[in-house]
């Protein structure tokens, strides 16, 4: 098959059959949205199914296969769609997570191995890289994605899109990857699921659509457009943004698929007063394929015959389709993911380790981390202290999340000199606190306390929104009876968003930020614990003080009064200080580093130049260390009110104990670029800061001044 036969196909095709591929059903045992019409074996023999969701498993796989193959008029084979977020078979840590390790090799690895591992499984497709910008804890989603920042969210989609999809999107262990929600889903109001979004134009270019931007030009070979509407307009049926930016400007020729019934929602929207009229919205805004509401296949005949739809754009999709399956070598092919078979191997979870113990983030110390020897009896206290099956966070499928340690295990394994006692204390969200005189008593006999809280693992992800992003149930009573015994405790956190826990911060004496980190999970918190590792991790997202701050962000734009703490007319709330709890960027190690000597290669620079940037990192420990670095930049004066402070890189860099190094940045001219009031990226003559640091944190940043002519 090549594309004239694919031309050839479609001059064959009844409407029926386009339809047919231009809707994806349920097939499997995973539930991801409302229940809806499953597939049936008719419904493929007839030609009225192009793709499947939900399905995963050889004999599953294969036999839908072979009937559309086989037993179909066109034999057209089908795709099998699967949310391969984080992992497989093997779970690795949650998105939110690994984006903290700020490493591009560590997330193209573990999208690779899960590739491999979904391939084997009969998937051809991922519905991942979950890109959208996410700025307000109360919303899951949060978990799934890179975090806040536009920059962050672009290199975390290339480095997903490259894993995922590899060199050659037919090999049997690539995944074509599905860049979703496009777009603004994390600016849903007050954090509620599917609630609309309000935004400007502007924020929409400057914020939610660089990560979509850089998956396209990585090469996605799909792309899932959101729930929600944006400025009032359903994202599946939002013409300025997926034609006229993601075809026309950006060139996108790939597939764009809706959300889970997200056609028909339409009419929930209030924007179609039926199924037909629904159908021709989305396909005018260029949707592909109907996941789920059959409503293309149920209602487009309608839509034609009332003039609502073209038959060309109906052709137009089908064609990205069939060139889909195409490039997935289906066509030559059908079985050719299945065929090789792929049980999780060593490495998978020597990968599923290594990205762990890089997500875990050491948010305080006072110095009682690492543990040290005198440490003989230990508590270790909370719901999540030995929960395996909590490790693996939302949005794990098929694997089995039994292959977690649990922070226990870790524990034990790697003390076994130690007397380490256990008590649950309460349950993750119930009432009942009949468990916390026991945990009391276990902390006043023990050297050291170590408390583990959170999330369960489905309360983030996908409708989970939580109004009080805190710590769960009686946790926050078990927690203050715990810190009443004076005994040091060390509280460990496993979320999916950052969760309002000033106590903790403030009377806590480490508090870890431990997320889902998946199969690795016990024996990464252990190494850190331990300080067998020393942690990398840095925050991908502003630590709210209060749900009060929230959405809190460190590249808002100016205040009419800046923040001034001895003026009561200034940008500030009475009851609580601007500041969040932790800056975007943040976390410890158990070294020290120090930057100085701030340079700019040159104080002026014009279009088209390069500029250097150069700081010197010094490791003041004795600690060997890995620090990330940012480099940051605000223009001081634009057409549009620019950020306060806006990421324009990071840098890693490893220090031997007490080394300095210089580390080096190369500023391109075009990345000060702002948006226009036309919403055109533009170089506008004038000064700008250049800051370098170890978060946003702006009191503590080194700047220099540097001029665009
Ligand atoms: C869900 C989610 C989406 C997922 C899809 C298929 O509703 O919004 O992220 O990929 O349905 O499971």
């Amino acid at each position: 098959m090549d594309l004239n036969g694919i031309e050839r196909l479609i001059a064959e095709m009844t409407l029926a059959e386009k339809l047919g591929q231009m809707t994806m059903s349920p097939a499997g045992s995973a539930r991801t949205g409302p229940v809806r019409g499953e597939a049936t074996t008719e419904s493929v023999r007839a030609g009225g199914v192009g793709s499947l969701l939900n399905i995963w498993g050889r004999e599953a796989t294969d036999r839908f296969q072979k009937l559309a193959v086989e037993e179909t008029r066109l034999g057209i084979p089908l795709f099998f769609g699967v949310d391969v977020l984080h992992g497989h078979r093997t779970v690795f840590p949650i998105p939110l997570a690994e984006a903290g390790a700020f490493d591009p090799g560590v997330w193209e690895r573990t999208a690779r191995q899960a590739a491999r591992e979904a391939a084997a499984d009969g998937a051809d497709l991922t519905f991942a890289p979950m890109l959208d910008i996410a700025r307000d804890p109360r919303w899951g989603r949060m978990a799934e994605g890179a975090g806040e920042d536009p920059l962050l969210a672009a290199r975390f989609a290339a480095a997903k899109v490259r894993g995922f999809q590899g060199g050659d999107l037919a090999s049997p262990g690539s995944l074509a990857a599905t860049a979703k929600h496009f777009c603004c889903g994390g600016a849903a109001l007050a954090g509620r699921e599917y609630a609309a979004a309000d935004l400007s134009e502007r924020a929409v270019h400057e914020t939610y659509l660089p990560p979509f931007r850089a998956a396209v030009e990585a090469g996605c070979a799909a792309i899932m457009s959101a729930f929600n509407s944006v400025g009032g307009v359903p994202m599946t049926a939002h013409v300025p943004l997926l034609r006229a930016w993601l075809r026309e400007k950006l060139g996108f020729d790939g597939v764009i698929m809706s959300d889970y019934a997200a056609i028909e929602e339409l009419i929930d929207h209030g924007v179609a007063a039926d199924r037909a009229e629904a159908a021709a919205l989305a396909l005018k805004a260029g949707v592909d394929i109907d996941m789920v509401s059959n409503v293309y296949f149920s209602s487009m005949p309608e839509a034609l015959a009332r003039g609502l739809a073209r038959m060309e754009d109906i052709d137009a999709a089908v064609r990205r389709i069939l060139v889909l399956k195409l490039r997935l070598g289906l066509f030559d092919d059908p079985h050719r993911r299945t065929r090789r078979r792929r049980a999780p191997s060593d490495t998978a979870k020597k990968l599923a380790l290594d990205a762990a113990r890089r997500a875990i983030t050491l948010l305080t110390n006072d110095g009682i981390l690492p543990l040290g020897e005198k440490i003989r009896r230990i508590a270790v206290i909370g719901p999540l202290a030995d929960a395996r099956e909590e490790m693996v966070g939302p949005w794990v499928l098929a694997a089995d999340p039994r292959q977690c340690s649990s922070i226990l295990e870790g524990l034990r394994a790697a003390l076994p000199d130690r007397e380490i006692i256990l008590e649950q204390g309460v349950t993750i969200k119930g009432d009942d606190m009949s468990g916390i005189g026991a945990a009391r008593a276990a902390c006043e006999h023990a050297d050291l306390v170590i408390l583990c809280v959170g999330e369960a693992a489905r309360m983030s992800g996908e409708a989970a929104s939580r109004a009080h992003p805190g710590l769960p149930g009686r946790q926050h009573e078990l927690a203050e009876a715990v810190l009443s015994t004076g005994r040091p405790v060390i509280a460990l956190l496993s979320s999916g968003r950052p969760l309002i826990v000033p106590v903790l911060a403030e009377r806590a004496r480490a508090l870890v930020a431990t997320w889902f980190l998946g199969a690795g999970a016990g024996e990464a918190i252990a190494e850190v614990l331990t300080g067998r590792f020393n942690p990398t991790a840095r925050l991908p997202v502003t630590w709210p003080r209060a749900v009060g701050q929230i959405p809190i962000f460190f590249a808002e734009r100016p205040a009419a009064r800046p923040a001034n703490p001895t003026d009561p007319f200034t940008s500030k709330y009475i009851d609580l200080p601007n500041e969040p709890l932790f800056p975007f960027g943040h976390g410890l190690s158990y070294s020290e580093i120090r930057l100085d000597n701030l340079r700019l290669g040159q104080e002026e620079f014009q279009a088209g130049d390069k500029v250097a940037v150069e700081v010197e990192a010094r490791n003041l420990s004795d600690r060997t260390a890995q620090e990330t670095i940012f480099l940051f930049a605000r223009d001081r004066v634009a057409a549009a009110a620019p950020p306060v402070l806006e990421l324009k890189g990071w840098a890693k860099v490893d220090l031997k104990p007490r080394q300095a190094k210089k580390v080096s940045f190369t500023l391109a001219a075009e990345e000060l670029s702002g948006l226009d009031g036309a919403l055109e990226w533009r170089l506008e003559p004038g000064d700008f800061d250049i800051f370098v640091g170890l978060n946003a944190d702006r009191r503590y940043l080194l700047s220099a001044r540097l001029r665009c002519r």
